[in-house]
């Protein structure tokens, strides 16, 4: 066997995987639009930005007391305050900060966790599309 064909057989093992790599990376550049698609695709219904909203800012009676506004501030275009750690937290309006609901697996995880401490529950993917819409349709100030 020469060379040159050592190589190519190379490329053709090597092929495959650098395509499995590029869909991988295609997948996670997901954008608020297709993440909030995929929890209406799930609820079998459309996200309501008004009852997102009104999510938001309910109090659930927990024991930590806490609404998504008491971090977020009930304005996701602006900073807010973690309660808990006592930093700064950057708007989570993908308006006021293009960074946000980009990663479905991060949004995902995030709201399970949020969801337990303020509603009591894990959220329906109903209530994660309300949520992601309300988000979405918030404007920059
Ligand atoms: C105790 C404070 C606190 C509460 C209460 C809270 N959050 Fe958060 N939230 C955070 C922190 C801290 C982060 C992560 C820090 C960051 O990404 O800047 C975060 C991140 C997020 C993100 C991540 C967005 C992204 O793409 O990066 C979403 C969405 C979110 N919160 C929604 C909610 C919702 C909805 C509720 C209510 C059910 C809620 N949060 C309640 C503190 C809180």
């Amino acid at each position: 066997m020469t060379r040159t064909t050592r190589s190519s057989r190379m490329l053709v093992w090597w092929l495959p995987l650098l395509l499995l790599q590029g869909s991988a990376t295609l997948a996670w550049a997901d954008t608020p639009a297709s993440i909030l698609a995929k929890y209406e695709k799930l609820a079998g219904a459309p996200g309501s930005p008004e009852r997102g909203k009104k999510l938001f800012t309910t109090d659930f009676k927990q024991v930590l007391g806490w609404t998504c506004s008491s971090c977020h501030t009930e304005d996701p275009s602006r900073r807010g305050q973690d309660q808990l750690k006592e930093k700064p937290i950057e708007p989570l309006a993908p308006s006021a900060n293009p960074k946000r609901l980009t990663n479905p697996v991060h949004v995902d995880a995030t709201l399970n966790v949020n969801c337990a401490d303020v509603v009591g529950r894990k959220c329906t993917a109903q209530e994660k599309a309300d949520l992601m819409a309300w988000l979405i349709s918030v404007k920059p100030r």
